[in-house]
């Protein structure tokens, strides 16, 4: 690219932005410098927070795991701004509101409620914000807690919403050895205060209020989807078709059967099916969350998906949803990998 080019973004809510894109420059850094609230993370190509739909124009991709969009992606116009540079003037579409954006991270300290084992490996962390400090996230999003005593952060999305705020409650996987994972066991108490930092991600509910809402979540990657359910039942009007697949390794792991439940009750409109890999008690679907899906499941076009697991797990789901044609673009996933020191 030798010249600039100009891109124009639109935003869920009907805002919209214009700027310049130098040569050399990808959209999402020319978007960022204009001022416009985008949402990103790694800006490697990895994480698909900048993810857009090219609506009108052409782009050059720069490179990197950028250039791994499944080729259904690409062909439906998925492209990801942070590995896009723009090789004419170019038009997209973003899925989530100027708002989104907007966050600033918000520090706060939070003392310990309690400390619940729910299953062999997850823990119930319930937290308690001091005195004269607030938090806001949107459900699904995820916050970054300071294992005490370290410098080492370690992300969690909380299953409660801000409803029970100044409480957060915050679902934990055990890994053996992992730095939060031993505080939780040996170390932590009531009362104990913890620093946290956030909020971050782009996995939160869209604006789609009556498309069917389907939820695939494996293991702690259930936390954000109890948040999305608690803020679907708390919104007015008539709920859309809803449909969790949610599973563990083994009978074991698994944990939020009762809260699924409850929410059942609550949401007529609510299905929910749970698998067990290993040894499925009798009467439990054996498999994952996505061996409990068939291709009927996404008949209705405008249907969204939510992802929320293990790396393989959204991966697969990906490719598998792609197979049946679901548009990428209303595919939204968040990768639950325990950090490279342990979770
Ligand atoms: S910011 Fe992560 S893929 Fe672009």
């Amino acid at each position: 690219m030798t010249t600039e080019r100009r891109v124009r973004l639109h935003f869920a809510d009907d805002a919209s932005g214009e700027f310049i894109v130098q040569p050399g420059q990808t959209v999402l850094e020319a978007g960022l410098l204009a001022g416009l609230p985008l949402l990103y993370q790694c800006q490697s190509g990895s994480c698909g927070s900048c993810l857009a739909t090219l609506l009108a124009g052409e782009v050059a991709n720069c490179g990197g795991a950028g250039s791994t969009l499944l080729p259904s992606e690409l062909a439906s116009g998925a492209r990801l701004l942070c590995q896009s540079e723009a090789a004419t003037d170019c038009v997209f579409a973003l899925s989530y509101s100027s708002a989104a954006g907007q966050s600033t991270v918000q520090r706060a300290y939070a003392l310990v409620n309690a400390i619940d084992a729910v299953s062999l490996d997850v823990v119930r962390l319930s937290l308690e914000l001091a005195e004269d400090y607030w938090f806001d996230f949107r459900p699904g999003q995820y916050l970054r807690l300071r294992v005490p005593g370290t410098d080492a952060w370690r992300s969690y999305s909380p299953s409660s919403t801000t409803h029970t705020l100044p409480q957060i409650e915050l679902m934990v996987r055990l890994i053996d050895g992992g730095l939060m994972s031993s505080w939780l066991t040996r170390e932590g108490r009531v009362d104990d205060v913890l620093e946290l930092e956030g909020a971050f991600g782009q996995f939160f509910l869209r604006e789609k209020k009556r498309a069917p809402h389907i939820f695939l979540a494996g293991g702690t990657g259930l936390a954000p989807v109890l948040a999305m359910l608690e803020s679907l039942r708390r919104q007015g009007g008539l709920k859309p078709p809803l449909l969790v697949c949610f599973g563990c390794r083994s009978e074991a792991s698994l944990f939020g059967t009762e809260q699924l439940a409850l929410y059942q009750q609550w949401l007529p409109t609510l299905e929910v099916r749970i698998a067990v890999d290993e040894a499925p008690a009798p009467g439990r679907l054996a498999g994952t969350p996505l061996s409990t899906l068939s291709a009927a499941d996404f008949a209705h076009p405008d249907a969204v998906t939510y992802v929320c697991g293990p790396p393989a797990m959204v991966d697969a789901a990906q490719i598998l949803l792609g197979s049946w044609g679901v548009n990428p673009l209303r595919i939204h996933s968040e990768q639950f990998a325990p950090s490279a020191a342990g979770q």
